[in-house]
This record gives C-alpha cells, structure tokens and sequence, in this order.
C-alpha cells in the first residue's frame, strides 16, 4: 500500500522558500510512490489555543474542548500519514509564530490520566497518543549563511516534535542563505537533495 506523506508550510508565503521545499519534498515522495498532500497552514482555520489546558489531553480523541475549526481535520490527517513534514522559515531564531500555533493546537493528541500530584512529574500517565512512534521530518530556511543560528529552532523541534508529541524524527532540512521569494530556486543540489529524501523516505 503507498505511503501517504503530508507536509505542513509555516511561511506565510505562497511560493516562497519554504513552500518550495515542501513541494519538492512531496514531489519526490511522488516519484517514490507515495501519496502525498500539503498544508499552507496559513491558509487554514487554526484558532489560538485558549489553555484551558488539560480540557482536551483528559479526553479520548483528538478533538479540542474549544474550537472547532480546521485543526480538527489536521489532526485527523497528521496521525492518519505515515510521514509528516514541519517545515518553516527562521523567524526570530525560531519557527514562525504559525508553526508554533498549529503545534500549540496539537496537544489534544495526548490522552492522559491524572494519577499523581498535580505539578509534579509524576501527575499523568499517558494512556494514548495516536502520533506516538510516526516519522517526521522536521526543516528551517533562513536568510543567514550560518548554520548555527538555527539552534534553538531544532532543538525547539526535537522537544516539540520528538519529546513532547513522541514522532520519530527521520531526518532534517536545513537550507541558509535564502532571503527573498524564490532565492532557493538557485540551490538546485540542495533542491535534488531535498527531492531524493523525499524518495527514499517512501520507498524506505
Ligand atoms: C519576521 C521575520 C523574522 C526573521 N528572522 C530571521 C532570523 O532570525 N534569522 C534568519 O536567518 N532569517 C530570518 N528571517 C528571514 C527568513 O527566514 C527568510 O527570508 C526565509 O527565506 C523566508 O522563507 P519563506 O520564503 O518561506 O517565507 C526572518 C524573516 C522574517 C519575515
């Protein structure tokens, strides 16, 4: 059966560098036989999780206690994908506030039970999370030319992604010294590098 591989844009820009590594990526899936869809979550309903917090991690599902908007079908789609792609340009040293939002939304996917001292870490227990175990790959475009600058977004990531929502991060995309809309189009290597991950990770 093909692998069904989604991708998620946190740039606000349509055909802008983040967007084209998500479309490069998934073309590459494509070619390797997956099926594959994109979310330009700037285009999507995702209204600001209001913490209630606990409201929706008690509750089996993965519906939030507040909003109905179109976080209730990314959720459906993200722990019905094999692969999920985050991929956002480096705004003020970390993921786009976009990115962040869709994340902060994410937290219906635990179920837990309270069986220890509130404030403690011994407060719950997981029961389930349906995303607990799926390949994501995690990526950052940024304006600089150093790496380094995207430290913290990738370890951002790797808690959030990794720790926090328990997937499994495969691989990372990393591309610098991309500023204006289109810039990375210039980058064929790393654009073939890009499409040739997306393949091997659905033939994988
Ligand atoms: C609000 C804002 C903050 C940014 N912060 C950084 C930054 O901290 N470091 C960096 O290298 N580039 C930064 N950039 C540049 C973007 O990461 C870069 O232009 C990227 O290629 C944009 O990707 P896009 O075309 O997908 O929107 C920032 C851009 C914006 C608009």
């Amino acid at each position: 059966m093909a692998k069904k591989i989604t991708g998620y844009v946190g740039s606000p820009r349509k055909k802008g560098n983040t967007d084209i590594v998500v479309d490069t990526f998934l073309e590459g899936a494509a070619a390797g036989g997956a099926e594959t869809q994109k979310f330009f979550l700037d285009d999507c309903t995702i209204n600001q999780c209001r913490g209630c917090f606990r409201n929706c991690a008690l509750k089996p599902g993965t519906r939030c206690a507040v909003h109905r908007d179109d976080m209730d079908m990314l959720l459906d789609e993200l722990v019905s994908s094999d692969l999920n792609l985050f991929m956002s340009p480096l705004y003020c040293s970390v993921y786009s506030a976009i990115m962040a939002r869709f994340f902060e939304r994410c937290l219906p996917l635990w179920h837990m039970d309270i069986v220890g001292e509130l404030g403690t870490m011994d407060a719950f227990k997981l029961v389930s999370n349906p995303a607990q175990g799926k390949k994501a790959v995690v990526g950052i475009v940024q304006d600089l030319k150093e790496p380094s600058i995207a430290e913290i977004a990738f370890k951002v990531f790797e808690q959030n992604v990794g720790r926090t929502y328990m997937m499994d991060i495969v691989d990372k995309i990393h591309v610098t010294d991309v500023r204006d809309v289109g810039d990375i189009k210039k980058k064929e290597k790393e654009l073939e590098t890009i499409f040739n991950l997306g393949k091997s990770l659905a033939e994988g």
